[in-house]
């Protein structure tokens, strides 16, 4: 096999609860992952040495040292796997992005999802979905989702995953693409010090800190519980309810980090969307929107608005990383 092509897609955050901070510095999550349709493809190909080029949407912002996620996911396998069954020479991977860098969409867990897959078509290791997955695990928290796919509950740092039993309900998003960068750790760490800061006063964070119909549990919940309302509202299909528990505990400390996105998700649920929040530890802001019209008159107000640096349409639930292609 001369190469093999993977497609994967971003994620929104439906609920993401966090606990504390835990001893190896990350911190316990429940979640509700859900893939969209705003996909990266990665090819891989034998070469002398690993090494990665980007083409697309934010190239130069995306390390293409041996830090790159894509090229830890390649070596990770490797170590996984017996010595020899993965050639002697390296692997040239080329990303063609369409995921923003640092969004809070996963996109670099994407990546890394989708190099796996690749890399075990081309070497013809044959891991199951599972054992992909552990390997992922290693690499980045969001990694495994991106093998998933779909909508599906995150536990652990995110790694520990059961899919949703929900219908094949196809929900409508607009997404709002901002101007600037958010790190994730940097995110986190904000978010320990808003609820450190907190703490004399019960530690809630108030509607106009949260912005937005997010809502926010109270801190140092641990471990923080799934909301049996929006699992209910998924399991309905009702597009109106989910918009109306979408929540993310990282949002005031994306806000706090990003004022800007107040206005943004403030627009966008004056123009109609169902629900919004920030996705991940943001910046990219996610709007649920009606229908595929709505969606489109939403994402056409939202550009007219100057509210934010561009818009995408997407629809999720969206597969997760799988092989496109195999060139031999
Ligand atoms: O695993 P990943 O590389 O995506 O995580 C990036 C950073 O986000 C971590 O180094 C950590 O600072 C933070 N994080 C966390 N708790 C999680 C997931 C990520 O604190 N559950």
């Amino acid at each position: 096999m001369t190469g093999v092509t993977a497609r994967v897609p971003a994620k929104v955050n439906l609920q993401l609860a966090v606990g504390s901070p835990r001893a190896d510095g990350f911190h316990d999550l429940v979640t509700v992952f859900h893939a969209v349709s705003l996909f990266d493809q990665v090819t891989v190909k034998p070469a002398a040495r690993d090494a990665v080029t980007v083409t697309g949407e934010d190239v130069g912002r995306v390390p293409v040292g041996q830090d790159n996620l894509a090229l830890r996911a390649v070596a990770a396998l490797r170590a996984a796997v017996p010595d020899g069954a993965t050639g002697t020479r390296g692997v040239q991977v080329t990303i063609a992005k369409r995921i923003p860098v640092a969004a809070g969409l996963a996109g670099g867990s994407a990546d890394a999802a989708a190099a796996l897959v690749a890399c075990n078509q081309l070497w013809a290791t044959g891991l199951s979905q599972q054992q992909l997955c552990e390997v992922g695990a290693t690499v980045g928290s969001d990694v495994a989702f991106a093998l998933l796919g779909g909508t599906a509950v995150g536990r652990g740092r995110g790694e520990q995953l059961t899919p949703a039993l929900v219908p094949a309900t196809q929900y409508h998003w607009v997404l709002a693409f901002a101007d600037g960068q958010l790190a994730t750790p940097e995110v986190f760490t904000a978010l320990d010090r808003l609820r450190a800061s907190r703490g004399g006063r019960g530690g809630k964070v108030s509607p106009q800190e949260q912005g937005g119909r997010g809502g926010d549990r109270p801190p140092g919940r641990t471990p923080p519980g799934l909301d049996a309302s929006l699992m209910s509202a998924l399991r309905a299909g009702d597009a109106r309810l989910v918009g109306s528990r979408l929540s993310n505990d990282l949002q005031p400390a994306a806000l706090s980090l990003f004022p800007a996105l107040r206005k943004t998700l403030a627009a966008g649920l004056e123009l109609g969307a169902l629900g919004a929040l920030v996705a991940g530890s943001g910046p990219t802001c996610a709007f649920l929107a009606a229908s595929a019209e709505r969606a489109l008159e939403l994402a056409v107000a939202m550009s007219g608005a100057g509210v934010c640096r561009s818009v995408a349409r997407v629809t999720g639930p969206a597969p997760g990383a799988a092989v496109v292609s195999a060139q031999t």
